[in-house]
C-alpha cells in the first residue's frame, strides 16, 4: 500500500479521529464485500485497535487469530484471549510456537530472523488459516512509522510487505489491508480510546510483532527466551507505574564473569532500556530513580544464569529502541 498523506482526515489542521474511525469502517466494509477477512491479535495497541475496528466494520465475517509464536511475555496468550472475550470478540488461539521455533533455528543476523518471523506469518500460518477460512484479505495492523523506518532501510519491521516489494497476492494468495497506516503510536492510541477499548489496552506501551525475538541478541533458543521473558516481566512490573513511553529487557549474546555463590560463573548479561518518546521516531532515556533500577538489578541477577544488568542511556537516534 502506498502512503498518501491526504488520506489523512484533518479538522482546522488537528486530526478528526472520529471522521478516521467512520472512514475505515466504510473502507474495511468495502474491501472485504461479502467476504470473510481475518486478522492476528498479538495484544500490543495497534493490533488491538485494529481488531475493534474490523469488527466493528464486519462484525463475526472477520475473524480474528491470536498466534502463539512461543515469542510472547509471560500469560499473554490467555489475558488477551480473555480481555477481548469480555469486550465481546472472540479470539482463536493458534499453537504454532514449534513453527516458528524451527524457522528461528540457528538465525543470529537480526534481519533474517525478522525475515524468517515474516515468512512463518504471512506464508506458513496465515497461508494455511487463509486457505481453510476461505478468506481473501488478510487485515493488518501496520502504522506509518513502520512503514517509514522499513523504506528508509533502518530495519524490516516484521508486518511490512508492499514496501520491500513483495505482492502478498502473488506470493501467499491473498490481499492486505492496511486501516492505520496513516496513524502513528499517539494516533492509534486515540483511535481506541474512541472506539471504547479499556485504556489497559490503547494506553499499553508498545510491544514490537516480532516479540521478544527483538529482545534476544543472536540466537533465539527457548532458555534464552525463559530468561528474557523473566527480566520483561520484572521490569515491566517495577516500571508500570512510570509514565514512560516503553520500557524493555533484552539479553546480549555477550556473557560477562560474575561470581554466584563464592564461585566464577561466566554468566548472562540483562539491558534495562526505559524510555520518553511521542512516537517512538525519537527517544531520550528515562531518568528513574536509583532505587528503582537497584531492585530491577537484583531481581534481574536473582535469574539464574544472569549476573550483570545494565541501563540503557542511550537516544534514538543513534540507537533504536529494540536490539534487533
Ligand atoms: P525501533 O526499534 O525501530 O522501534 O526504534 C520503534 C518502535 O517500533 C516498535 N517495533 C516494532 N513494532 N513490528 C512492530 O510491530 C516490528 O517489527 C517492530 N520493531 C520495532 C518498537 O517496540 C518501538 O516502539
Amino acid at each position: 500500500m502506498t502512503i498518501n498523506r491526504s488520506q489523512v482526515t484533518h479538522q482546522g489542521g488537528a486530526m478528526d479521529y472520529k471522521k478516521f474511525i467512520d472512514d475505515q469502517i466504510e473502507e474495511i466494509k468495502k474491501a472485504a464485500g461479502d467476504g470473510i477477512a481475518i486478522n492476528a491479535l498479538s495484544g500490543g495497541v495497534d493490533s488491538s485497535v485494529l481488531t475493534v475496528l474490523a469488527h466493528r466494520a464486519l462484525g463475526d465475517r472477520c475473524r480474528t487469530y491470536f498466534i502463539d509464536n512461543a515469542l510472547m511475555r509471560e500469560g499473554e496468550p490467555e489475558a488477551v484471549v480473555k480481555t477481548f472475550a469480555d469486550i465481546g470478540v472472540p479470539v482463536l488461539k493458534v499453537d504454532a510456537r514449534a513453527e516458528f521455533m524451527g524457522a528461528l533455528r540457528g538465525l543470529t543476523d537480526p534481519e533474517e530472523k525478522r525475515c524468517a518471523i515474516t515468512e512463518t506469518f504471512y506464508k506458513g500460518v496465515f497461508g494455511r488459516l487463509v486457505r481453510e477460512t476461505g478468506a481473501k484479505m488478510l487485515l493488518h495492523g501496520t502504522i506509518l512509522t513502520d512503514i517509514e523506518e522499513t523504506v528508509a532501510g533502518i530495519k524490516r519491521q516484521h508486518n511490512i510487505l508492499a514496501q520491500l516489494g513483495i505482492d502478498p497476492v502473488k506470493e501467499y494468495g491473498y490481499r492486505v489491508v492496511e486501516p492505520l497506516a496513516t496513524l502513528r503510536k499517539d494516533g492509534v492510541r486515540e483511535v481506541g480510546r474512541l472506539l471504547g477499548l479499556p485504556s489497559k489496552v490503547w494506553d499499553r506501551i508498545p510491544f514490537p510483532g516480532p516479540a521478544l525475538a527483538t529482545r534476544i541478541v543472536g540466537e533465539v533458543t527457548d532458555d534464552k527466551l525463559a530468561i528474557v521473558r523473566r527480566a520483561t516481566a520484572i521490569v515491566e512490573g517495577e516500571l508500570s507505574d512510570t509514565k514512560a513511553f516503553q520500557y524493555l529487557a533484552v539479553l546480549l549474546s555477550d556473557k560477562a564473569t560474575g561470581i554466584r555463590d563464592g564461585k566464577r560463573e561466566f554468566g548472562h548479561i540483562i539491558v534495562v532500556r526505559c524510555i520518553e518518546s511521542r512516537d517512538a521516531r525519537a527517544a531520550t532515556a528515562t531518568r528513574l530513580p536509583w532505587e528503582k533500577l537497584e531492585r530491577i538489578c537484583a531481581a534481574v541477577t536473582d535469574i539464574p544464569g544472569v549476573n550483570r544488568c545494565l541501563y540503557d542511556l542511550t537516544p534514538k537516534p543513534p540507537a533504536t529502541v529494540e536490539y534487533i
